[in-house]
């Protein structure tokens, strides 16, 4: 059997870690793209010379040209810029939706039976940007936020109690942002749902809390500590565990940026949701009953999506 194709557009940070992840699980030959030269030739060739100590077999390529990406069976996009002291939303917007223009119409050319997994911020509005244009059914496009934002959770969790990660599950709704919806009531530790531990008395509602909070500003956190970029090995490792369930059609359960139609009540928006995905992509959106409160923090969470939406269509009224 042939190996499978994963394309990476954009070999900044997150793109050279997304490289050197999907080698390391040699998920398949891998391209990485990146509008400045050298850049992801140069990447590509260092990972590749790290085949033979760790023992993988995959083929690195650098490219500069979208005929690169030719019949991808996977697309991870995180080509863009990152917010700037002194850029307005709508400036970001502005740019970001340009990088999506060309990005779509290169996978649109060269990669239409892709799985797309975006993760360019603001992820929710530049998934459902990156479909418009690329054209691809929706439940083959997908954005990458609520496995980060499940795995952040997972981690302050697993610290408060002193137990694995690996024990710890967590449940995130709504879109990636200070509104997404942290669900303590679905998070567990083997099964045993986080409120009741708090009657346990392994920790306090208080700790609880912070750590909700915490983990909305988990993105901004690692910002203000690295202060000339934003975080990449654990977006990098989200994204690769959505690519490999696609492509080993594994059926995981997913929270993920998913196109509703219908779903939740809503339509013709991306928002984080859990999901099931395998060789179909998104194959299936998975509604959950939501109390009073839940769901005003969800419709909170959407309302913030709709108005980001709102504003790519009116920079680019060719949207939508
Ligand atoms: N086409 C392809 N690549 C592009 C384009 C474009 N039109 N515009 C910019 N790029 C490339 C840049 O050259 C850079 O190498 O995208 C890369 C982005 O890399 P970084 O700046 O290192 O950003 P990174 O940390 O990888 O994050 C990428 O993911 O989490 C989000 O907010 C984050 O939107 C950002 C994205």
């Amino acid at each position: 059997m042939a190996r499978k194709k994963i394309a990476l557009i954009g070999g900044g940070n997150i793109g050279g870690t997304l490289a050197h992840l999907a080698a390391l699980k040699e998920l398949g030959d891998i391209v990485l793209f990146d509008i400045v030269e050298g850049l992801p030739q140069g990447k590509s060739l260092d990972i590749a010379q790290s085949g033979p100590v760790d023992d993988f077999d995959a083929r690195m390529t650098g490219a500069n040209d979208y005929s690169a990406i030719a019949g991808a069976d996977v697309c991870i996009v995180t080509a863009g810029v990152a917010r700037k002291p002194g850029m307005s939303r709508d400036d970001l917007l502005g740019i970001n939706i340009k990088v999506m223009q060309s990005v779509g119409a290169g996978i649109k050319e060269h990669a239409p039976d892709a799985f797309v997994i975006c993760i360019t911020n603001p992820l929710d509005a530049m998934v459902w940007v990156l479909r418009e244009i690329c054209g691809l059914p929706h439940n083959k496009v997908v954005g990458m936020a609520g496995v980060l934002d499940s795995a952040r959770f997972r981690h302050f969790l697993a610290d408060e109690f002193d137990v694995s990660v690996e024990d710890v599950t967590a449940f995130v709704l709504g879109g990636h942002g200070d509104t997404m919806v942290p669900l303590t009531r679905y998070s567990t530790v083997a099964g045993i749902p986080v409120p009741d531990l708090v009657k346990m008395g392994w920790t306090t509602q208080e700790n609880i809390d912070a750590i909700v909070q915490r983990t909305r500003d988990g993105g901004a956190e690692i910002v203000g500590l690295l202060k000339t970029g934003s975080a990449f090995y654990a977006p990098a490792a989200s994204a690769i565990q959505m690519a490999e369930a696609y492509l080993k059609d594994k059926k995981r359960v997913l929270p993920c940026a998913a196109h509703l139609d219908g779903q939740y009540g809503l339509e013709n928006i991306y928002v984080g949701v859990p999901t099931v995905i395998g060789a179909g992509g998104i194959e299936r959106v998975v509604e959950i009953d939501m109390t009073a409160d839940e769901r005003a923090m969800f419709d909170k969470s959407v309302g913030a999506v709709r108005g980001l939406i709102a504003a790519c269509k009116e920079i680019d009224p060719s949207l939508g």
